[in-house]
């Protein structure tokens, strides 16, 4: 539910028009009802999360929740600018995408029984597959095809810079007037 409010309302924020090889919600109900069932979904995880636990887990939930939203806002602070190194590029997606990564993986080890050592653990190993799946779906938006279901180089046209722009750009610094 958090990742699906998520979505719903990064759609509205980067002007999506395909996810998952169809028209987006905010293309199909505008974007007031993504917002909403955006804002719904979250507060339905919240409530099923404070329904079995108002301890750690709820706690983690929120904590990804905030983390998620300063990487979209550490993310629009870049829009448009050629400024963005790997490690500004490294922390992003840590915040908008491996923090849910990583309290999801820590919730289920901590109701799994694990110790403080495995959680940290836990954590580390779902931070690198989340900043992996990010970094994949930055390249899909100039590889993929339409098997991805999304409209290829969205992430440029939005101006953001991904890693494969990033060292593009460090092999061949030419590239850098002309993506300006
Ligand atoms: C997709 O990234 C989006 C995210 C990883 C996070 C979006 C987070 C927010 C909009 C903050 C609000 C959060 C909640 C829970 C309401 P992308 O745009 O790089 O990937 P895409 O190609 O799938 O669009
Ligand atoms: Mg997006």
């Amino acid at each position: 539910l958090i990742h699906t409010a998520s979505l719903l309302h990064d759609d509205v924020i980067d002007e999506g028009v395909q996810r998952r090889g169809i028209p987006t919600a905010r293309v199909v109900w505008s974007n007031t009802v993504s917002i909403l069932a955006g804002d719904h979904c979250l507060s339905s995880a919240v409530e099923l999360i404070r329904g079995v636990d108002t301890g750690e887990t709820l706690a983690g939930a929120l904590k990804s929740v905030k983390d998620l939203t300063a990487g979209e806002l550490m993310q629009l602070e870049s829009k448009g600018s050629l400024m963005v190194d790997e490690a500004r590029y490294r922390k992003i997606c840590s915040l908008k995408t491996a923090s849910l990564f990583v309290w999801c993986s820590q919730a289920g080890a901590r109701w799994a029984g694990a110790s403080d050592e495995v959680l940290e653990a836990v954590g580390e190993m779902a931070d690198k597959v989340g900043l992996a799946f990010q970094m994949r779906d930055d390249l899909l938006d100039m590889t993929g095809d339409d098997r991805f279901g999304k409209r290829l180089l969205d992430d440029l046209r939005e101006g953001r810079m991904t890693l494969p722009v990033i060292l593009a750009v460090e092999e061949n610094p030419q590239l850098r007037s002309l993506l300006e």
